[in-house]
């Protein structure tokens, strides 16, 4: 059976056909509106009522799922090119009126916030179908572009012993009793007698067996999802995201921010040219919301336009350093307008100092590059010593307006003695991470890759303003409903 999409692109043809979906509005006892979830568009089917009993029009309510028969004719509306001439409506499914009024798919302006506690049905909003058909189209050309560029998918496994990032943010995994658990002669926990017969936990990251397969493949990527046990309750942060990571042999870090801003710029044009129904619609509702916001929070440019702008500039790459200065000389910074002012070189960057170098300073997309290595993670590549003598690692964070920091990388530290130094001296277990290691005695080429926070990407594209708004069923601290 042929999509409303594809009908909407089809001539009329004046061949009959059956077409199934939802019922959007019926209006007059003569106009359905029928959706079928494949576009944002709807199909309109126009019947003549004194064909039809009373009481099949009667079922014919908003939600209920039909099946119309009819010829494809020429519109005599206007928006449309063709319309469904039907002769004959079967109602699949009904839906109660009483009870759609009460949800989200009565048809009127609803929050996010109440669609978001109506996740089973939001879906079936024009803006979820639009933001969901985004999201799709961006997951395919992520695959689309690692294909074409030579990677290899690596499935790199979701439970996990090791904490790639050392930040001790996991959700454990056990099949013990909570309320009786083995215990070993300490007193604590005896994790020999859990099912993997050691503590495991669900991934943070799936960097470090990507690298593995780097070395094995030369050009690998991850999409996948992962799990991060931070109290985050953000705009921006998930319990479960999805993540993307690249990972390339015998690349450094300026082939790493190539690859990235190379990468980034594809699929924001895959979706400008494959999404453009949905994304106009994206752009008005935000129009839309903005009139209700204060100046300020208003986004400085129409979604298409800033769309287009990514493809169109480079990404400014600017060193760690060179952005301490330009923060601490700041205008925000000088009249305190920071909730975390900037003093010295090593300040951890807040989100705060990202959007203002991105959408104040450079007003352009940014790559922050060589972090100190104090607040950067244990893989990453040592700089030699600055003349100030500060040690700085390879790592580059990708900032994006609106966003922040949408993806984050380095050059990872392949030389054994240095890795091994550096994990003693951070407390990062060897017995855990003995493989990764080990990797760096066999023929240790330099190697980079990046992470790109998917629900941050769709959330750049569709325009929406927190990351619950761009995946189905978010999980966030105090929230794994659904
Ligand atoms: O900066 P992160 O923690 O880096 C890593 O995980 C590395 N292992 C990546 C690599 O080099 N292969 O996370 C990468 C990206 C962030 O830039 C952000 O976009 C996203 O993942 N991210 C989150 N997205 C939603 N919710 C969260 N709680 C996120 N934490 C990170
Ligand atoms: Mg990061």
């Amino acid at each position: 059976m042929k999509t409303i999409a594809a009908i909407l692109q089809s001539d009329p043809s004046m061949i009959e056909m059956t077409v199934k979906g939802w019922v959007r509005s019926f209006r007059n006892d003569r106009f359905i509106a029928i959706n079928d979830g494949s576009t944002i568009h709807n199909l309109q089917a126009v019947i003549e009522p004194e064909n039809f009993d009373r009481e099949l029009l009667d079922q014919i309510t908003v939600a209920s799922a039909v099946a119309v028969t009819g010829l494809l004719v020429e519109s005599e509306g206007s928006g449309q090119r063709v319309e469904l001439q039907a002769t004959k409506v079967e109602v699949l499914a009904g839906a109660d009126p009483e009870e759609v009024k009460k949800t989200i798919l009565s048809p009127k302006r609803h929050k996010l916030e109440t669609l978001r506690e109506q996740a089973h049905l939001r879906v079936r909003t024009n803006t979820f179908g639009a933001v969901m058909r985004v999201r799709a189209a961006l997951s395919y050309a992520v695959h689309k572009y690692f294909n074409e560029n030579g990677f290899y998918q690596a499935h790199t496994p979701i439970i996990t012993g090791s904490d790639a990032e050392g930040a001790g943010e996991m959700f454990r995994i056990s099949t013990l009793d909570p309320k009786n658990p083995p215990l070993d002669e300490n007193g604590n926990i005896n994790y020999k007698e859990d099912f993997f017969e050691k503590e495991s936990n669900l991934t943070v990251s799936g960097q470090l067996e990507a690298e593995t397969y780097a070395m094995g493949l030369g050009q690998v990527y991850t999409f996948g999802p992962t799990f991060r046990a931070e109290n985050s309750n953000t705009s921006r942060h998930l319990a479960e995201f999805w993540m993307i990571e690249p990972e390339v042999a015998f690349n450094d870090l300026d082939a790493n921010m190539d690859l990235a801003e190379d990468f980034i710029k594809y699929v924001v044009q895959y979706a400008l040219d494959n999404c453009a129904d949905d994304i106009e619609f994206l752009e008005k509702r935000l129009e839309q919301e903005d009139k209700s916001k204060p100046q300020a929070e208003r986004s400085p440019m129409p979604l298409r336009d800033k769309l287009n702008f990514i493809g169109k500039n480079h990404f400014k790459r600017v060193s760690y350093t060179e952005a301490i200065d330009i923060l601490r000389n700041s205008k925000p910074n000088k009249k305190k307008k920071f909730k975390y002012p900037i003093n010295e070189w090593g300040a951890d960057l807040q989100s705060e100092h990202e959007r203002y170098l991105v959408e104040k300073h450079f007003e352009c997309p940014v790559i922050l590059f060589d972090y100190p290595a104090k607040i950067k993670a244990f893989y990453m590549r040592l700089n030699d010593k600055d003349a100030n003598g500060n040690e700085t690692v390879r790592a580059m964070d990708i900032l994006f307006p609106g966003i922040g920091e949408i993806a984050g990388g380095s050059q990872r530290e392949e030389r054994y003695d240095v890795l091994k130094q550096k994990m003693d001296t951070m407390g990062i277990p060897e017995e855990e991470l003995w493989w990764y290691l080990e990797m760096r005695k066999f023929g240790s080429a330099v190697h980079s890759g990046f992470g790109l926070g998917f629900e941050r990407l769709v959330m750049f594209v569709t325009g929406m303003g927190n990351v619950r708004d761009v995946i189905p069923y978010p999980r966030t601290p105090g929230n794994a409903a659904f």
